[in-house]
């Protein structure tokens, strides 16, 4: 056992592929390597487990219903680990914003599982971590796809298909992303079940829906290797009228929308979840992204990121 370690992670942004990707069509995610979750794993002499995080300091057995999924998580790595006693206090410090279709849930996951494994000194395969990360990501969304998962732990774009291996995605897109937070909670749980509800009562309509976001993301694919920035604003914009339709979308993010069009973003739709989170957005230039980012700011969305889709940087 080490005295300290310390697991990382990042936020990551769907760019096309959400709820469709529940019925196997293919989604794309971005990482967002600059926007980081960081757990400290650190030994206590006697075997108290302590979880230290923005929800709560203390011992992790009286932790709230918001930290189920987390302990959870630990309670089976301690299990594969064979450490079920193990004193430590476990300190989670994340620069995202929690249930905003960032995928703040997998990307602590991801950092705790890193943090676990280094801390007992246990090499980590990634198909492992995948696998224990599925863990959390199951008490909190439902049945999720995995996609989360796959791309917090991911260091580059990714397509994805549920159970099939993610693929690394090659691009050369000149663009920037506008990503912007409503501030409203996102809830993908509720909204995954929605999906299938609203499929159970409208099959025609919602299968049509999916299978055309299936259709949009393989487009995005090719716009992206192929430099068509214009083209890959409407399939952003064609996919969040999808979206819309299957019932995900919110009042909120509708209006970031239009405040994004009408400053000059080529398109726009709802990333993650839905029913809230974040808004993407994108602009051809880095001038025009500043413009989109400043109306948003001006109407109360003062939480933005920008990402260029050439650079590993975030701006
Ligand atoms: C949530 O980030 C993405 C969804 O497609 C759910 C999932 O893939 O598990 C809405």
């Amino acid at each position: 056992m080490n005295v300290s370690v310390t697991g990382n992670s990042h936020a990551k942004i769907i760019l096309i592929g959400e709820h469709s990707v529940v019925y196997h069509q293919p989604a794309i995610a971005l990482p967002l390597p600059a926007v980081q979750v960081h757990a400290e794993m650190t030994a206590n002499l006697d075997s108290k487990q302590i979880l230290t995080s923005r929800y709560y300091s203390g011992d992790r057995q009286d932790a709230p219903i918001q930290l189920q999924g987390i302990n959870r998580l630990i309670d089976a790595l301690l299990a594969h680990l064979a450490q079920p006693d193990a004193g430590f206090t476990l300190t989670i410090k994340s620069d995202l914003p929690a249930e905003r279709g960032m995928g703040s849930s997998a990307a602590t996951a991801v950092a705790i599982v890193r943090a676990m494994y280094r801390f007992f000194n246990v090499p980590l395969s990634h198909e492992r971590l995948l696998k224990e990360v599925a863990v959390s990501e199951k008490i909190i969304h439902g049945h999720p796809s995995g996609l989360d998962a796959a791309t917090a732990s991911a260091e580059t774009p990714v397509w994805f298909i549920k159970g099939e291996t993610p693929q690394p995605l090659p691009f050369h897109l000149n663009g920037y992303l506008v990503i912007a937070d409503s501030g409203i909670h996102g809830q993908t749980g509720i909204a995954v079940a929605n999906v299938a509800a609203y499929r159970k009562a409208h099959p025609k309509q919602a299968n049509q829906a999916i299978h055309h976001l299936g259709e949009l993301a393989q487009q995005a694919k090719v716009a992206l290797a192929q430099n068509q920035v214009t083209h890959l604003g409407t399939i952003l914009t064609a996919a969040q009228r999808d979206l819309k339709q299957l019932g995900v979308s919110h009042p909120v993010l509708d209006q970031m929308m239009t405040v994004a069009r009408q400053n000059g973003a080529l398109g726009a739709k709802l990333t993650g979840g839905g029913m809230g989170g974040c808004m993407i957005s994108l602009a051809a230039t880095q001038a025009d992204a500043i413009r989109i980012q400043q109306a948003l700011s001006g109407a109360g969305f003062k939480q933005t990121w920008l990402q260029p889709f050439l650079s590993e940087e975030t701006v």
